[in-house]
């Protein structure tokens, strides 16, 4: 892949950003995620790559578009596999908090796990903890791995987590062991690049989330010298059948970050809705210019870029959702 298809893959991500920002704290996630979901699939449209989806809004009956086998770009050279996530955060924008972002990570075609939308189980930690926590570790051996590594007591590790109650056991495994929590509402993306930046404040995500969610992470933490290990989660027979289906033969084993993105050659890019911790969300400027904020990230090269962009809302091809 050259390197300006980068260029060209957080353009898609700003243009989802903006679209869907329109309905920040009204309360419908629905047109929320439509508006993000038809502003990046009318950009892929425009970007020179013969693409795939692998994984994303779901299979091709529950998504009307970025279904996972969705064909996307001009169909030209390069053959890329790609990770969609237009609106990561859907209740996250509907209240207008933190975190919300537009997310895509594309890889030479056969690199990124092709599974069906579903749950994965998680661990994360950024690079100085690369090669030292794994998913079958209990929790308080991953604590004092991750303190080790970042040269830390437990009770000064960060350990972030979906606030969810499948997650009760994990957190009070992880106040046992003596380290502290930051639950999140939603936004497990974020969470896990997070991990990788010092200065937010967080040093190792655990739990459930999505497997969409788990990918684009793991394409993150590539490029970051980070680390996320997953095993999928299949609630009933027809995901396991469906897994099968796509090649996944032992769902139960345990994914690492070279399973779930192969090779060194991926594009993360992701645009921030909502302020959080490392991207800002998008600033209306008047009213026909936007600002909005973008991380893209290179595995091969580990460039980690900040673009901070002023579109002119009146010269770009969207009708804005009223
Ligand atoms: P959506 O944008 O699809 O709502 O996902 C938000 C999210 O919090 C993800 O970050 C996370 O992986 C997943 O939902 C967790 O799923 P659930 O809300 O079912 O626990």
């Amino acid at each position: 892949m050259e390197r300006e298809l980068a260029l060209e893959i957080v353009r898609v991500t700003e243009m989802a950003a903006l679209s869907c920002a329109r309905w920040m704290g009204r309360g419908r996630k629905m047109e929320a995620d439509d508006a993000a979901t038809t502003a990046m699939r009318r950009m892929f449209d425009t970007v020179n790559m013969d693409g795939v989806v692998v994984i994303g809004e779901g299979e091709m009956d529950e998504a009307p578009m970025l279904y996972i086998g969705e064909r996307l770009g001009t169909g030209s050279d390069p053959k890329v596999d790609v990770a969609v996530d237009p609106l990561e955060g859907t209740n996250i924008l509907a209240k207008g908090t933190w975190n919300a972002m537009a997310v895509v990570a594309v890889a030479p075609r056969g690199s990124l796990l092709h599974a069906p939308d579903m749950y994965m189980e998680k661990i994360a930690v950024g690079p100085r903890a690369k090669g030292r926590v794994h998913l079958d570790a209990t929790v308080a051996e991953n604590l004092a791995a991750v303190a080790e590594a970042t040269d830390k007591d437990v009770s000064d590790v960060v350990a972030v987590i979906l606030d969810r109650p499948r997650h009760a056991k994990i957190i009070e495994e992880v106040r046992a062991a003596g380290a502290r929590i930051r639950l999140i509402s939603d936004g497990d993306v974020a969470a896990a690049l997070n991990t990788a930046f010092d200065d937010t404040g967080v040093d190792i995500l655990f739990g459930i989330g999505g497997a969409p969610e788990g990918v684009l992470a793991a394409a993150a933490l590539k490029c970051l010298g980070g680390d996320l290990q997953g095993r999928l989660c299949p609630e009933d027979e027809a995901q396991r059948a469906r897994c099968e289906q796509m090649g996944i033969r032992d769902v139960s084993r345990v994914l690492t970050l070279d399973d779930l993105v192969r090779g060194d050659d991926a594009i993360f890019a992701a645009t921030g809705v909502t302020d959080g911790e490392l991207l800002r969300g998008v600033r209306q400027i008047g009213k026909s210019r936007a600002r909005t904020h973008s991380l893209v990230m290179r595995a091969k090269t580990g460039t980690v870029r900040f673009v901070d962009a002023v579109h002119d809302l009146s010269r770009k091809p969207l009708s804005w959702p009223n």
